[in-house]
């Protein structure tokens, strides 16, 4: 098969959150794209114009390219029309913390023998994941089939942006036509283009990821300590970030990390270190400092309610984060899940994932506003900073509170605000009702 001009058609497998956006990214750049995915009923959805997650401008490209895009179960119509096969299939963790890469494989085990194909991987793995895939080829007698290592780096919520406007894009692969054809599709976008060899580029992924992970457990560490000493951490978050070398990004102090990457990847890279024999110590730190910030708000409950039993708690928001309704490793499913074990009542209201939420969370009440939820209410919890919070109406709030308790996790509100309103304000790592302790002596 030649590489067809202007632009290349690419077969994306798996239509998830980084496939679909991978392959209307690339059809809004010019490209026929073959989408395949086992899941009969997702294809025809698909097919239907039906798209199975919520992600911003991803359903209008999708229609917009509803000529270019071609929905599938067969692999074969993908190699029948394209020759870079863009791997986007789920690596969840095990129960090991390593990543599961049974997905991967059956990918690998699908493919024909060939000498004009090669696999592009996207799909977050382990380093030294191409490495063993080039010798499931070689020992099945596919060793003509390609390997190009390109990671995906898109966040969930501005992901259909962040294809089109990357920081940077990463290449690895051996020196072959596969790695240059993979960065002659990038080219036409305004970013560097990093090339590189396959085990670097996998491990600039799971370092990245890592390494915000590490911003973000760091921060609330510091937010953690202003709540001691009565400092503001976005006070010092702001001071912080106007140093170059350290940035202003992911230092917004809160509930924790969630979602389906942060969480799968720090624990990835930590057991990929353990299995050499290399005991990553800060990566166990980053995950431990993650898991007490969840259950942190309890104690801010208590510290004003006393017992919980019986109390009735609001939770605005549930989703990772705002704009996606993607409730994997929500840090709002260990905050219901404790709470209720403490014996409160969650009423619960998030704008787009409460049907995702219902499947994960049992005896809570979903409320359709969040005037619904914080009705009768002891306290209200802000998990997730949807913007429309921010525009809550305080005093009509208060009034229809049973309690006067607000925890704001996501430090999105203006604690002046919120006090003016009558209310008890909690943010993480800001001056709170009930001061500073005595100083240790
Ligand atoms: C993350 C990375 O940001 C992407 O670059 C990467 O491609 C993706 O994982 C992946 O590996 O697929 P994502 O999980 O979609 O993207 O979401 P982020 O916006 O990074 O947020 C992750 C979590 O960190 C959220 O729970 C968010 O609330 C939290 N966070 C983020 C903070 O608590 N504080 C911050 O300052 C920033």
């Amino acid at each position: 098969m030649n590489a067809p001009n202007p632009r290349e058609p690419i077969g994306v497998i798996g239509t998830g959150y980084v496939g679909l956006v991978t392959a209307a990214g690339f059809a809004e750049l010019g490209s026929d794209v073959w989408c395949i995915d086992i899941d009969e009923a997702k294809i025809e959805g698909l097919r239907n114009g039906i798209i199975p997650i919520w992600e911003p401008g991803l359903a209008e490209l999708v229609e917009k390219h509803r000529g270019r895009l071609h929905f599938s179960t067969d692999i074969a119509d993908a190699l029948e029309h394209a020759r870079l096969l863009f791997v986007a299939v789920g690596t969840p963790p095990t129960y090991s913390g390593d990543a599961d890469l049974s997905a991967v494989h059956a990918v690998v085990d699908a493919m024909p023998p060939s000498d004009t194909h090669a696999l592009v991987m996207k799909s977050t793995v382990p380093c030294g994941t191409g490495e063993s895939v080039q010798r499931l080829f070689a020992e099945s007698g596919k060793d003509g089939f390609r390997y190009v290592s390109c990671p995906e780096f898109l966040k969930e919520g501005s992901a259909v942006k962040d294809f089109l406007h990357p920081d940077r894009v990463v290449i690895g692969d051996d020196g072959d036509w596969a790695g240059d054809a993979v960065a002659e599709l990038y080219a036409v976008l305004d970013a560097p283009i990093v090339r590189t060899d396959i085990k670097s580029a996998e491990m600039v992924k799971l370092a990245s990821n890592a390494f915000l992970a590490t911003k973000i457990s760091f921060i609330n560490e510091i937010a953690n300590v202003c709540e001691e000493t009565g400092a503001d951490v976005i006070e010092v978050a702001a001071g912080m970030g106007l140093d170059d070398r350290i940035g202003p990004k992911f230092l917004k102090a809160g509930i924790g990390f969630g979602g389906s990457c942060f969480p799968k990847d720090v624990s990835a890279l930590k057991q990929l270190a353990g299995n050499s024999g290399y005991h990553f110590q800060l990566l166990n730190a980053v995950i431990e400092v993650n898991e007490l910030q969840k259950r942190r708000v309890i104690a801010k409950l208590q510290k004003h309610l006393g017992s919980l039993v019986g109390k009735e708690i609001a939770l605005l928001g549930l989703a990772f984060k705002p704009n996606t309704d993607d409730m994997r490793e929500a840090s709002s499913l260990v905050l219901t899940a404790r709470l209720q074990a403490a014996g409160s009542h969650i009423r619960a209201y998030d704008p787009v994932a409460e049907e995702e939420a219902r499947k994960l969370i049992t005896g809570a009440e979903f409320t359709e506003s969040a005037e619904a939820a914080v009705t009768g209410a002891d306290a209200v919890v802000i998990v997730t900073e949807w913007p429309e919070f921010g525009e809550l109406d305080l005093v009509a709030l208060a009034d229809s509170m049973r309690g006067s308790l607000l925890v704001d996790g996501r430090n999105m509100l203006d604690p002046d605000r919120v006090r003016e309103a009558g209310l008890i304000y909690e943010g993480v790592g800001r001056p709170s009702a009930g001061g500073v302790p005595a100083p240790a002596v």
